[in-house]
């Protein structure tokens, strides 16, 4: 291999000097744009330096002169996120939750802000389309244990269900039977619950289960164990199951019983969310209208609410999904 530079004939180049078999290589210049910008990004980069957040040290890194932060960059537009939504909060804040149909702007913006809260807070339990599983009611259905009326549900999640460290709690107790009944007269109670519910045909051993039922069941599921949402005692009579409708679920939940726990919410969130959550949770399917609707409250209601409505302050809907 020589090594000696010389100028290329053909192209007019220099040639760096290398030569293998006959072949040489030329030294062609950097194209002019290529080194300018070359050049201009060494200076971006020092100017870069000096001027933002760039160099890691021990602990920290260095903070640049201008004092800019990602950090601080998502405070800032937090900060103005929040302050555009307050009008709304504080409408929603200020108007009883059964007056919230009554305006649909805000009833429609609170759903929103709910659906929201749901995924940060409800979906762990209640799963991501709220239709629950064993043991997590489905908030999709019309079947309700405490209630599915607006104040009604958000009485539920301000204080939750047998929440052990808060007396305004929801709170019964289904006694576990094993300690009471035989084996047998649980037997026949599951034969009877069954035939409640339509999955099986009345046997002797359910007409026997019918007495033990009256006896021990019907003071919180009803005579004919329609349930009872003072107590949320579940209908036992529709095919909607909490623990399962199967032979071997109801044998395992008159046995040990299971007494299902909802951590309360007043502790850990806000007033308002709590409304916006009721709010999407009555809004799923299962929704009842309020039972205390007195005629000349309701016009009144309406009409102090449509002041709120036409505020052009309270952001719509699609402000508040985030
Ligand atoms: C730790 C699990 C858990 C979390 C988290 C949870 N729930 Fe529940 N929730 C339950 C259980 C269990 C029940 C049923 C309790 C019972 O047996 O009565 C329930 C019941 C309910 C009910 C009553 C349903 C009815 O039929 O009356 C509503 C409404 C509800 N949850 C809404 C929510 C919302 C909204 C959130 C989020 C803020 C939430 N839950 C978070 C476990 C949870
Ligand atoms: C003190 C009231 C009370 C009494 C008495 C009672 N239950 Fe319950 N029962 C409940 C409550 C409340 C629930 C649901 C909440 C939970 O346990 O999480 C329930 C749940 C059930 C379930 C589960 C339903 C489902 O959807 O999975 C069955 C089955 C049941 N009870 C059967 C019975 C039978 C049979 C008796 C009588 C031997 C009985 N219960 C007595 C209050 C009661």
């Amino acid at each position: 291999m020589a090594n000696k530079k010389r100028v290329d004939e053909a192209t007019g180049t220099q040639t760096v000097g290398h030569e293998w078999d006959g072949i040489e290589e030329l030294d062609t210049p950097m194209p002019r744009w290529w080194v300018i910008t070359f050049v201009l990004c060494v200076v971006w980069a020092f100017g870069y330096v000096i001027f933002y957040p760039a160099i890691p040290l021990a602990n920290s890194f260095t903070k640049g002169t201008l004092g800019w932060s990602s950090h601080g960059d998502l405070e800032a537009s937090l900060a103005a996120e929040n302050s555009r939504r307050a009008p709304l909060f504080k409408a929603v804040a200020a108007t009883p939750i059964e007056a919230l149909p009554a305006n649909p702007q805000m009833l429609q913006a609170a759903i929103e802000g709910g659906r929201a809260a749901f995924k940060v807070h409800c979906v762990q339990c209640h799963g991501s389309g709220a239709a629950g599983s064993k043991a997590y009611p489905n908030l999709n259905d019309d079947d309700w244990l405490w209630g599915g009326d607006l104040a009604t549900i958000e009485y539920t999640l301000q204080h939750g269900i047998r929440n052990p460290d808060h007396d305004e709690t929801r709170i019964s107790q289904m006694p576990a039977f094993g300690e009471m009944l035989t084996p047998r007269e649980i037997r026949q109670l599951v034969a009877y619950v069954r035939t409640l519910s339509g999955q099986a045909p009345a046997t002797p051993t359910s007409a026997a289960g019918a007495t033990l039922f009256a006896n021990n069941c019907a003071a919180c599921h009803g005579a004919e164990g329609k349930g009872n949402r003072d107590l949320g005692a579940p209908n036992l009579a529709d095919s909607i199951w909490l623990y399962g409708g199967d032979t071997a679920s109801l044998r395992q939940t008159i046995t040990y019983a299971r007494n299902g726990v909802m951590p309360r919410w007043n502790n850990r969130l806000d007033a308002v969310t709590i409304k916006m959550l009721a709010a999407y949770v009555h809004s799923l399917g299962g929704g009842e209208a309020s039972p205390t609707s007195e005629p000349a409250d309701g016009i009144e209601s309406v009409a102090s609410q449509s002041a709120a409505a036409n505020d052009p302050s309270i952001p719509k809907a699609a402000d508040v999904r985030s």
